[in-house]
């Protein structure tokens, strides 16, 4: 399984003392000796820090009365040992946080400047000045050694949504996933760590590509766990329990997952799946709804159990579409639907409304992957039935059909009334080709020739003199 990112198991971190603990009030002790107990309490420290997401963290926050910090200082780690501030200048206020006070965020003042004197793990001598931000965080950090935390000095503390809290893996794949995740960092969750499929060969030249929750995943230094088979790695299992998760969330991950991979958070594992469960459940959803000519349509948010997308729903948000929507388009309202839902849905299970509606297995109904060849019009169908092939298929692969023995794709199409052989161009314009079916006509008003760029009806009819009576899906 590839790893990517520092994933820190329970051994070599410690716990975070809670808000209660009376540590977090003390004045820290200095250090005195520089052995290997100090090493190794400093590097507990650092993978603790990380662990938590924090940017900085003081040893009386896992427990320990030493005058130590850590802290991300210029994207670099400093260990500060017994530091002091030696000098203050001018003023900031703005907001913080703390690894001790969870869910709260507070207004605080802090000097734009400081000057610090500080002792590394062999005891060498040195000096640090920060401003802006750094100065805020390593003043921050030094309140602690001192049994002060940001409440006591704030002149506003907010309290934050309780979801924020929770500590997230997210599991998915492609641009689906992709927009979910994006819209979960953006509005400042939790996510501890990414599960995807491995990177693949992908588009022209066969570059090995990673998946766009990958990329997303380490822009944000998430990180990101692809293991080949999640239900069957023991390596992924142990590795997801090191990042002890409260909650996972999947989305078109695309690989099933065992019951011990489900058991794995806290409070279970969640999927947001592009359908109104129970109808359509499977690899499919989106371009089977539109096949369908489907009229109810939206996203589900539903606790994940052994069966297929079967589990209890927590939350359904049903969205309103056009009848000429495409794959693509669909694709992307149900993603941005897919991430509203899912806050819904966080909501709620954090408030402990969460616990989900059990689906009427009766109504269930599928939606399984495309297969090669769907996407291959059938002119003897309806013109209706075929007017939603190539929605389904738009943008990817695109209808095709073939013409003067190449394929071309069709990429829109609309539907006229009439009757005509089908298969057969009966009328040629800049508007469109129409084209007999097996149950009125179709419009054809884009399309792409083999080996060409996709274009418009009125330049591909000029450019290749297209001509009534030419048959569409013939097999010469
Ligand atoms: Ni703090």
């Amino acid at each position: 399984m590839e790893v990517t990112g520092k994933i820190i198991p329970p051994k070599e971190r410690m716990p975070l003392a809670s808000l209660d603990d009376p540590v977090l009030r003390d004045t820290a002790k200095p250090v005195k000796s520089f052995d290997d107990d100090l090493v190794s309490l400093l590097d507990k420290m650092a993978n603790t820090m990380h662990h938590e997401g924090g940017i900085g963290l003081a040893a009386p926050q896992i427990g320990v009365s030493r005058r130590i910090v850590v802290a991300e200082f210029r994207d670099e780690l400093v260990e500060l040992i017994n530091p002091e501030i030696v000098l203050e200048e001018g003023s900031q206020v703005g907001y913080e946080g703390c690894l001790s006070v969870p869910g709260y965020m507070g207004e605080v003042e802090r000097p734009e400047k400081i000057r610090l004197r500080y002792v590394d793990r062999t005891g060498d001598k040195h000096w640090l000045d920060a401003d802006g931000w750094d100065a805020r965080v390593l003043s921050h950090e030094l309140g602690h050694l001192e049994g002060q935390l940001f409440i006591d000095c704030s002149s506003r503390v907010l309290r934050l949504k309780p979801e924020l809290g929770l500590r997230i893996v997210f599991m998915g794949t492609p641009e689906f996933a992709d927009v979910i995740l994006d819209s979960l960092l953006e509005d400042g969750y939790k996510v501890v760590g990414a599960v995807t499929a491995p990177d693949r060969r992908r588009g022209r030249g066969q570059k090995v590509t990673p998946s766009p929750v990958k990329e997303r995943a380490l822009d944000f230094e998430i990180p990101v766990l692809q293991p080949e088979s999640a239900a069957e790695d023991p390596e992924f299992s142990r590795y997801l329990s090191w990042l002890e998760p409260d909650l996972t969330i999947t989305a078109a991950y695309g690989r099933i997952l065992s019951p011990e991979i489900l058991k794995v958070p806290r409070l279970g594992s969640v999927n947001v799946h592009a359908s109104l469960l129970p109808k359509y459940r499977g690899a499919a959803p989106i371009q089977r709804q539109i096949l369908n000519g489907e009229s109810e349509i939206g996203v589900t948010i539903y606790w994940m159990d052994e069966g297929m997308d079967s589990g209890p729903i927590i939350h359904q948000e049903p969205i309103e579409v056009t009848e000429d929507i495409t794959a693509g388009e669909l694709h992307d309202r149900l993603a941005e639907a897919g991430a509203t839902a899912l806050k819904e849905a966080l909501g709620k299970i954090v408030a402990g409304e969460g616990e989900g509606e059990p689906q009427d297995h009766s109504r269930a109904t599928f939606a399984p992957k495309i297969s090669r060849g769907e996407n291959v019009i059938d002119w003897s169908l309806s013109a209706r039935a075929i007017e939603r092939v190539v929605r389904a298929f738009n943008p990817k692969p695109g209808a095709e059909t073939t013409w003067r023995g190449n394929r071309l794709k069709i990429l829109k199409a609309t539907t006229e009334h009439g009757r005509a052989r089908p298969g057969e161009i009966v009328a040629v314009s800049e508007e469109g080709i129409i084209v007999g079916t097996g149950d009125g006509l179709c419009r054809i008003t884009a399309v792409q020739p083999s080996s060409k760029k996709a274009m418009d009806v009125g330049d591909f009819v000029r450019g290749y003199d297209v001509q009534p009576g030419e048959i569409l899906g013939g097999s010469e």
